[in-house]
Formats: C-alpha cells, sequence, structure tokens
C-alpha cells in the first residue's frame, strides 16, 4: 500500500464523478504510452522505471562518497539549475530543520549551499565569501554540460578551491554529474579526473531527481537515499498495477486538473502549511510548468505558503479572478511538539487555545481556509502525507512525476521536451556576443537601437 492519498471532495462542486469516470479509456491509452513508451518524447521516458532499476552498487558509491564529503568538508556547493537543482533543494529542505542553513557550527552533516542557479554577482560573490574560511567540496551539476549559469559559478568556485588547495588536491573535491559521453563538463571531468556520475539519457533534468543528480546531495546533507529510493519503488508499483482512477492517486490528479482546466481553471495555486515544503512547491512547479506549457496551452502552476501568504495573496485566491484551483500539500504530523502556554494576564486573549498544539491551529486555519476558498469558488485538491520522512518524500516525487506525464499526454503536449527555454538563451548569447551567434548580435542590436 501506498501512505499518499489524494482527495477531491472540495473538488466535487466543480467536478463530478461521472466526469472523471469518462476519462477511463481515455487514460488507459495514455498510460500505456507512457509504460509501452510509445507516446510523444518517448526517448525521455528512463524515470518511469527507474525506481526499481537503481542498482545496489550506485547507492554504495553515492554513500561513499557522501561519506568522504562528510568527512573532509563543513560545506558542500551544489552547483545547477533547473532540474539539476530543485529537485535536491525540495528534499533537503523538506528534510531539515527550517533554520539548518544558519546552524553552520556543530551540525554533524556538510551545510549544503546552492551555486550556479542564478548569475547574480552579489550572490555568488558572497558565496565565495562565506567559502574562504570552510573546508568545501563541490557538486557540479549539468546533463548538457554546457548550461551557462553552472558553468559560470563552477569556473569562479574551481578557481577558488584551486587557489586553496592547489589543483590536485581541489580536484578531489569536486565530483560532476553529468552525460555519459558529451559536453563541456564531462570534458573537464574527464580531463581533471574528478569523480563523475551519468545522468541517464532517458531522463530528463527535471525528472531526475531519484538519480545522482538528487541522490548524492541528500545523502550528503545526511539523509537516507535507501528510503526515498524505497518510496519512489513503492509508488512506482502501486501506480503501475492500479488501473481504477479512483484509487489510482496520479491518475485521479491528472485527470481532476485537466477538467478544471477545461472549465477555465488555468491556474494551479500549490499551498502548503508546512515551511520546509516551500522549495518542493518550487520542484513541482518546474516539473509541470516546464512540462506542460507549451504550444500555447498548459496550467499556470502557482505556489504559496500558508498561513503566511493568506495574508498577501490570500484576498486574490478568495476574492479575484476566477479561474484559479487550489492543491494543498496536507501534512497530517509535524516533526515537533509546541503547546500554546497559558498565560496569567491573557492580555492577548489567546488562552482558550492554552495547552493546545500549534499543530491543531494550523489545522484548523487549513481547514477553514479550505472551505472560504470553495465557497469563493475555488476548487480544492489535497494531496495528504501522513508526515514527512524519506520514505514518503519518495512516493510523492513518483507520484507528481507520473501525474505530469499523465497530465500532458491528456493536454495533448509533448511533457519531456522545453523548446521555449531556447528563446531567452538566443537573446543572451547575442546580447554577450557569443562565437557563432553573430547574425542573432547584428538582428538584437538592430532591435535594440530602432
Ligand atoms: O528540466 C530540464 O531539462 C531543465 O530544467 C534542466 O534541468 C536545466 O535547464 C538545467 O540543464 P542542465 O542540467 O543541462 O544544465
Amino acid at each position: 500500500m501506498i501512505q499518499l492519498k489524494v482527495r477531491i471532495d472540495n473538488a466535487h462542486g466543480f467536478v463530478s464523478d461521472e466526469e472523471i469516470k469518462l476519462f477511463k479509456s481515455e487514460t488507459d491509452l495514455q498510460r500505456r504510452k507512457i509504460y509501452e513508451k510509445t507516446g510523444a518524447g518517448n526517448d525521455f521516458l528512463g524515470w518511469v522505471d527507474l525506481p526499481c532499476q537503481i542498482d545496489e552498487r550506485l547507492i554504495e558509491s553515492i554513500e561513499k562518497d557522501a561519506a568522504r564529503i562528510k568527512a573532509d568538508s563543513q560545506v558542500a556547493v551544489v552547483v545547477g539549475i533547473g532540474g539539476s537543482y530543485l529537485g535536491a533543494r525540495a528534499i533537503i529542505d523538506a528534510l531539515s530543520s527550517n533554520f539548518y542553513q544558519m546552524q553552520f557550527t556543530g551540525n554533524k552533516n556538510p551545510l549544503v549551499v546552492y551555486a550556479g542557479q542564478n548569475i547574480g554577482e552579489d550572490y555568488t560573490a558572497e558565496l565565495l565569501d562565506f567559502l574562504n574560511d570552510k573546508d568545501y567540496s563541490v557538486i557540479v551539476i549539468s546533463k548538457s554540460g554546457t548550461t551557462t549559469e553552472p558553468a559560470i559559478a563552477f569556473r569562479l568556485l574551481r578557481k577558488h578551491l584551486e587557489e586553496k588547495y592547489g589543483e590536485e588536491k581541489a580536484s578531489e573535491r569536486i565530483y560532476a554529474i553529468t552525460d555519459a559521453s558529451k559536453g563541456a563538463l564531462k570534458t573537464l571531468a574527464v580531463n581533471k579526473s574528478y569523480k563523475s556520475y551519468v545522468i541517464p539519457d532517458d531522463v530528463g533534468g527535471r525528472y531526475s531527481v531519484l538519480t545522482p543528480v538528487g541522490l548524492l546531495p541528500v545523502a550528503v546533507a545526511g539523509f537516507n537515499i535507501r528510503e526515498f529510493v524505497n518510496g519512489a519503488i513503492n509508488m512506482q508499483e502501486y501506480l503501475k498495477r492500479e488501473e481504477d482512477i479512483f484509487k489510482n492517486p496520479a491518475l485521479l490528479y491528472a485527470i481532476v486538473r485537466n477538467i478544471l482546466y477545461r472549465k477555465g481553471k488555468t491556474i494551479e495555486v500549490m499551498a502548503n502549511y508546512t515551511s520546509n515544503m516551500m522549495y518542493f512547491t518550487e520542484w513541482w512547479k518546474q516539473l509541470y510548468g516546464e512540462s506542460e506549457g507549451k504550444d500555447q496551452k498548459g496550467i499556470f502552476p502557482a505556489g504559496v505558503n500558508f498561513t503566511t501568504d493568506l495574508h498577501s495573496m490570500g484576498q486574490y485566491i478568495q476574492d479575484g479572478m476566477r479561474n484559479l484551483f487550489e492543491t494543498v500539500v496536507r501534512v497530517e504530523k509535524p516533526k515537533r511538539i509546541l503547546e500554546i502556554p497559558h498565560d496569567n494576564d491573557n492580555l492577548d486573549g489567546l488562552n482558550f487555545l492554552a495547552g493546545q498544539r500549534l499543530s491543531y491551529v494550523n489545522k484548523m486555519a487549513e481547514t477553514g481556509t479550505i472551505l472560504a476558498h470553495v465557497d469563493g469558488k475555488v476548487p480544492n485538491l489535497e494531496i495528504i502525507l501522513p508526515q514527512i520522512n524519506e520514505n514518503v518524500l519518495g512516493e510523492l516525487v513518483y507520484f507528481f512525476e507520473m501525474g505530469c506525464a499523465l497530465s500532458g499526454y491528456i493536454l495533448d503536449v509533448n511533457p519531456f521536451d522545453q523548446p521555449g527555454v531556447e528563446a531567452y538563451k538566443k537573446n543572451m548569447f547575442a546580447l554577450l556576443e557569443k562565437p557563432g551567434f553573430e547574425q542573432e548580435t547584428n538582428e538584437i542590436k538592430k532591435r535594440l537601437t530602432d
């Protein structure tokens, strides 16, 4: 059995079970396309069977390297962007203390920090300052091995590391995760003898968190990657054998969101009431936005953190343009226990809550908000997790991956490509006068001066 549940009771005023059942023959077809690898983008379906195929030797090697990094580094810098960054960050943040980034001293595991996910000069300069007096290692991740943002960050970090430790010792502190045979990062890794891991050809960036892309950083941060993989295996096997729409959460989620989309609900707002899940929402935004937003179609994935954002975006969700639906990722059991104390003066009037746990108040806020939003004509879906741990997150990752593939096929797009991402790169290279972009440079300069 799986631990994750999808609840659609609060979408029933907008989507009926009869409408859902009408998708049965279509989704049977889409499922076959995925499992038999016959649909659009079928070169990138390696993630479907991936969890069950993860080799014990790969896990052992990752655990060994993680132990080495833990032994020689206070900090691990993960260099990557998009699918080469968000998965690891989502899992590490979900499992960590909210303040782990600030608890530098006394950590038994290296602090994981990120680079190359932006080209901010201040961010990168401040990171190098921070690293000046720390022992650190670099995990550089790029499937193509040519992405500009991580390549720039890696060049700077390599120089910093080589100045600190000398070229040979620096190379021993660099771990490259990239394509098996091509790309600049692959060439560098071979020439400089970096320890390397391969991202399988048939696994796209945003579906790669269960490859070394996610597993090495998560292991370095001190979490149990075997349990993470086990959760994904459990979900993989369950979703494959369960054909009933109402029992297969990925099918149900994919169908309901497409029905809502066809009824004009073009924005999906993912809400959490658990602050550690903020980066999980970012990972989900990339997975769904990059997979479905094409051919002038697709649900726009947005994210909010509640109750924080009830005091900012809450007004819009309750009362703005009615083109939204909301997906709440509900975590039943917090990691910690904290009760509201009694206060003799009771000047804040909160004694009626004395002795109650914060999670009780949070849950009432969640239930009250869902009902208010449904009253405000925002359909609500709930993804319910018993708690946050490695195993549950493994389930959640695979659930969203399969939900995304199914949903993209129902929408009739290729969920595994990202042609739109090239447009900004072409303009940026033209403006930077990159060799090979001479014609584009002339055109863009003309456009800017006309
Ligand atoms: O999902 C994707 O394919 C993208 O988001 C990539 O992960 C991102 O662009 C980074 O690419 P790369 O790993 O080639 O550096």
